[in-house]
């Protein structure tokens, strides 16, 4: 078991890389949180997973009602979140109860927003069951649902208090969530981690087969990133946390243009990177070397480096509403060699719009 630290002060937390629920009891007992409260998750997840997870809570004396939720970005809404609030407040004697998220990020997303408004903030601990949610939506207390007219529009800054990852549980997971967590890993690669990038791309077989010393060093490496990231930028003030949205400027959009049907969020973003490196190239910020290794990478995990069937025009709708949309103008991400990258708002749109329109079609 290893432990990586997300460092807030005050606000800190573990991220817990395990192989069994057998010591998340010992975690909530350590960090003091309640025995008492909710476990969301999807249904599916709760019939084949709900005794690995809920056995050895019951068994050291919590008591988590579970409240299932569909299967789908649609379970992002506010009618969704006040679903959950209203099954709460109806046993509102719990006096200081716990929310666990037990899922994906769309499980994580809205129970992440849901423990933020709940009486003004109630403890919550993310057990995610996805590659994408243990490298990434787990950690960092973004927490939202999304609006129709574009992604993550309502929500907060809210910490966990606990990230608790199962490497085993994630061998159950579909092939088509597989490469959706490995977009990510590879941005993880791109904006910070030379090495984790040659690694993919010399044992991509391996990291889709989640071989186990691919998993434990895939996922360890990306943790280890992104809670150094949010410890040093938690609210996105500076450059260091909006790096993390590499490949997420157009990824977004392409979400959002398509009612978030068309494309996984893994997808969706694995086109964003491959546009946003060839702005890159285009702005001559990037060598076209390197444009090609993200591109093959990404087409090597299976991944598309194109939108089709899409209008340019709803894309470039959705792109206005986004939270990178800053003064009249998207915020890029771009890489400048692999490891590295900038962000900049500092791309004339028609120029942007060239390059990109080369990627939707
Ligand atoms: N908060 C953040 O910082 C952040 C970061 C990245 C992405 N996100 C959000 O995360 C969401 C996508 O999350 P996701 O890719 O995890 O998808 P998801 O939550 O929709 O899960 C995908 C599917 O996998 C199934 N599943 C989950 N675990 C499984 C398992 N172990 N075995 C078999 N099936 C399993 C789920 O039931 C679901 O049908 C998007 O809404 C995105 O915006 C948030």
């Amino acid at each position: 078991m290893k432990t990586i630290p997300v460092r807030l002060g005050q606000r800190s937390y573990p991220i817990i890389l395990a192989s069994s629920y057998r010591q998340l009891p010992q975690w909530l007992r350590r960090l003091d949180l309640p025995r008492q409260g909710w476990i969301v998750s999807h249904r599916s997840l709760l019939a084949r997973y709900g005794r690995d997870v809920l056995g050895p809570l019951t068994r050291a004396g919590w008591s988590l009602q579970p409240i299932a939720i569909p299967e789908s970005e649609s379970s992002k809404s506010l009618r969704i979140a006040e679903r959950i609030l209203a099954m709460m407040a109806r046993q509102a004697m719990m006096r200081a109860p716990l929310l666990m998220a037990f899922g994906g990020g769309v499980v994580g997303d809205v129970t992440g927003f849901v423990a933020a408004v709940f009486r003004r903030g109630i403890p919550y601990v993310q057990i995610p069951t996805t590659l994408l949610g243990q490298v990434d939506s787990a950690i960092g207390g973004k927490v939202a649902v999304d609006l129709p007219q574009g992604k993550n529009l309502i929500g907060a800054f809210y910490q966990p208090r606990l990230v608790y990852n199962n490497s085993r549980i994630l061998s159950t997971l579909p092939m088509r969530q597989r490469r959706s967590g490995l977009a990510e890993i590879i941005k993880y690669g791109v904006i910070a981690d030379p090495i984790l990038f040659a690694m993919l791309e010399r044992s991509v077989s391996a990291c889709l087969a989640l071989e186990f010393r691919a998993v434990q060093l895939m996922v360890a490496r990306s943790c280890a990133i992104k809670a150094r990231v949010v410890s040093a930028d938690e609210r996105e003030t500076g450059d260091a946390r909006a790096a993390l949205n590499f490949g997420h400027t157009l990824g977004h959009a392409l979400e959002a243009a398509t009612a978030f049907r068309r494309w996984t969020h893994g997808e969706a973003i694995a086109i964003g990177m491959c546009a946003a490196s060839e702005l890159s190239v285009a702005a001559g910020r990037l060598a076209p070397a390197d444009s090609l290794r993200i591109r093959r990478l990404i087409e090597a995990v299976g991944l598309p480096t194109h939108a089709t069937g899409v209008s340019r025009e709803a894309v470039w709708r959705a792109l206005r509403y986004d939270k990178k949309f800053i003064r009249g103008r998207p915020r890029w991400v771009l890489p400048t060699r692999i490891g590295r990258v900038v962000v900049t708002e500092d791309v004339p749109e028609g120029f942007a719009k060239q390059v990109v329109h080369r990627y939707i079609s």
